[in-house]
């Protein structure tokens, strides 16, 4: 397995790129399934969760080409409508290929999910929303049947709390249903609009993609398409963290400002300094005087769950108390130990982590539990004093395209260690 080994102390300086975003990819990938035409992919993010659902696809029936961040799909006939246990158990957001499959080969079987580290994360949202849209859902040996032999039909749905997969899922079973679906509560995520546009480009009629209510008028069949996907806000976030907390200046390219606004004001809060240069780059300044401030994770536009833990190490180097709370997931604050491990002062108190800064971290040997938890360590690592070891980094391969080289190249000294 391998690890990270990191030396703290480097201020990091100079422009760092951001990937296309793992969370569009996957849901654009199982979109390929509405359609026996080519569809092509581009700004694909070369991550382990990308590779996965890529081989799953095939799986299923595709034929997949792969040249660099341009992928191209065609799912000319489905061979096996199924997402079995040993591909779901790695990477959960193969419930992802439920919808699409249900709406184009009117059958599915997905293997349950199962836990994981950060929450028991079930799909009954997904399911329910399948359901009134016709779906006949049955659950045995692990595993979720869905059919609908005569094809989905249009409803109006309303999902009972937020979810960014669900609202996916059921647009991609919706736009091949008779008739007109309307989700309520839908997800307001950028990687939902995004999936929008792609399914757009397809044929797909949809309105209201980014609002809590999304239209969609189902069609006969879908076609191919050519999209780029958008960049990565939750690693352009973790990078504009990296160039805080190590007190240096980054230039982040590649990233759309708008969808990490609401770090980039806790940051400003925090007395970092994040200024929007041209449209597409934010360049973050901080020298190391920073102060607390407290964040409650949200569904977005609010702040990403998904940078909590990064948020956590940063609030580890700041003067004060930060009270950070968790409202979407229910143990997401499996990085706490870790950090508390390299000298953090956080107390738990169920969803909320009390820190109280500003205390110097050491480096130690510390153990990744799930993709964001990891990318927190790799920031307390980059300004502990002395040397970090992170086991388990398989994790971070699955959100992160290459985070060691792209922080070395700024003046980290981070290594990867078969
Ligand atoms: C997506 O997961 C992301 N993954 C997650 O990113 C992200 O943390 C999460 O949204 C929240 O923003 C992808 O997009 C592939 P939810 P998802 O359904 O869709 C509960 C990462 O690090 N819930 O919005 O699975 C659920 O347990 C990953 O890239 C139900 O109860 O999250 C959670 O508490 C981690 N029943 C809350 O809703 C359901 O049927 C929000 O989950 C579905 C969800």
């Amino acid at each position: 397995m391998d690890k990270f080994v990191v030396k703290g102390g480097a201020p990091l300086r100079g422009e760092i790129a951001t990937s296309g975003a793992k969370n569009s990819a996957l849901p654009a990938l199982a979109a390929t399934l509405l359609t026996d035409q080519k569809v092509v992919l581009r700004r694909i993010p070369r991550v382990r969760d990308v590779r996965t659902m890529q081989r799953l696809l095939v799986d299923i029936g595709a034929k997949a080409e792969v040249d660099g961040e341009c992928v191209q799909i065609q799912v000319a006939g489905v061979r096996s409508p199924e997402a079995p246990y040993e591909l779901v158990k790695t990477m959960r957001a193969s419930s992802l290929v439920l919808g699409p499959l249900v709406a184009r080969a009117r059958r599915a079987r997905v293997s349950l999910p199962g836990g994981c580290a950060i929450g028991a994360r079930p799909i009954n949202l997904h399911l329910a929303g399948l359901e009134q849209l016709g779906a006949k859902i049955e659950q045995a040996h692990g595993y979720i049947e869905a059919t609908a032999p005569q094809g989905l039909r249009g409803a109006a749905v309303r999902f009972e709390r937020i979810t960014v997969t669900g609202t996916e899922d059921l647009m991609m079973a919706a736009v091949l249903a008779q008739g007109e679906t309307i989700i309520d509560n839908a997800a307001r995520e950028p990687e939902v609009v995004d999936l929008a546009a792609l399914l757009a480009k397809m044929g797909a009629k949809i309105e209201g993609a980014g609002t809590p209510t999304i239209r969609i008028r189902g069609v006969e069949h879908l076609g191919g398409a050519d999209h780029t996907i958008i960049a990565d806000r939750i690693e352009a976030g973790t990078f504009l963290v990296a160039g805080a907390i190590t007190a240096g200046e980054l230039n982040v390219t590649g990233c759309v400002p708008e969808h990490v606004a609401a770090l980039v004001t806790k940051l400003q809060a925090a007395g970092a300094e994040v200024a929007e240069v041209a449209g597409s780059t934010l360049r973050i300044r901080a020298d190391g005087g920073l102060r607390s401030a407290d964040v409650s994770t949200a569904e977005y536009p609010g702040f990403a769950t998904d940078l909590q833990a990064q948020y956590m190490a940063l609030m580890t180097q700041a003067e004060g108390i930060a009270i950070i709370t968790e409202t979407i997931f229910e143990n997401r604050f499996m990085h706490a130990q870790e950090l508390a491990r390299m000298g953090a002062n956080i107390r738990l108190e169920g969803n909320q982590a009390i820190v109280a800064g500003r205390k110097e971290l050491t480096g130690a040997g510390v153990i990744a539990s799930d993709l964001r938890a990891s990318a927190s360590l790799v920031l307390a690592a980059l300004v502990a004093h002395g040397e970090t070891v992170i086991d388990r980094v398989y994790h971070i391969d699955r959100g992160y395209e290459k985070i060691e080289k792209k922080l070395a190249a700024v003046g980290a000294q981070i290594q990867r260690v078969e």
